[in-house]
């Protein structure tokens, strides 16, 4: 039973150089969510969605993990029975740290990874176009391969692991989302104890509910975030 949950979000990678979604110069500002990640992209505008996540495949290439992915990665290799990962991220930034991929769920995906839209099996594709593998098909049934990234009314199997550590946890420890997704006020409704640290303020999350709050970068703040675990865990 892990007693903490780490919860990230797009800001963690931040000043590692990946553009978060909602900020200014977000994602989001120079894509539509309705052109590249809605169910029904695929079939809509394939070649566009497809170019999309190729695009943050090669982005995401040789970006380095920041001083916060590290932390997190020794805290979980510290504790591993007691601190549930789990990420809004698709990037690797936490594997690239050290973190195995059993260690981490990514809730929403993974940009290296590729699924087969008849057979559901996974393929791990690393930076390469989505096109340029398996001959654009499934090498396991033949059927349409897409990127294995959660869409805007898709279902996210893997929030069935974040029901569990909601359930499981007594401090949740939010780094880098806005909340617009998921509602992380609630989250810290439900848990004894619960840290946010964000950029600034958002309009989605109420931080009066919040044990602490730290509203600086990733890296300034994971010190002390890291500390409070400790002690919590001790
Ligand atoms: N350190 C800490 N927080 C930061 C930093 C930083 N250096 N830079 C930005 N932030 C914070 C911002 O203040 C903001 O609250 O990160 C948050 C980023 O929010 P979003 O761009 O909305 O990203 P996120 O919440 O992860 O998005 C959730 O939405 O588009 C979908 O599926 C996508 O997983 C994504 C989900």
């Amino acid at each position: 039973m892990a007693k903490v949950l780490i919860l990230s979000g797009a800001g963690i990678s931040a000043e590692s150089g990946i553009s978060t979604f909602r900020d200014s110069d977000g994602l989001w500002e120079k894509h539509r969510v309705e052109d590249v990640c809605s169910a029904g992209c695929l079939d809509t505008n394939g070649d566009a969605t497809r170019a999309f996540y190729d695009a943050r495949r090669e982005d995401i290439e040789f970006k380095e993990p920041n001083y916060a992915h590290k932390v997190i990665v020794e805290l979980k290799h510290t504790y591993p029975n007691d601190i549930a990962v789990l990420t809004q991220n698709v990037d690797d930034l936490f594997e690239k740290a050290g973190m195995q991929r059993d260690e981490i769920v990514h809730l929403h995906g993974f940009l290296r990874e590729l699924r087969c839209r008849a057979c559901e099996e996974v393929f791990e594709i690393g930076y390469k176009k989505q096109n340029e593998c398996f001959n654009a098909q499934c090498p396991e049934c033949g059927g349409e391969l897409r990127p294995n990234i959660v869409f805007f009314g898709e279902a996210a199997p893997l929030y069935a692991s974040l029901t569990q550590a909601l359930n499981e946890c007594e401090l949740i420890v939010i780094i880098g989302t806005s909340g617009n997704v998921l509602d992380v006020t609630y989250f810290a409704q439900l848990t004894d104890k619960s840290i946010l640290n964000n950029l600034e303020p958002s309009d989605a999350i109420d931080d009066s509910y919040f044990t602490k709050v730290y509203y600086s970068k990733a890296t300034e703040a994971i010190g002390d975030i890291a500390e409070y675990i400790e002690e919590f865990l001790a």
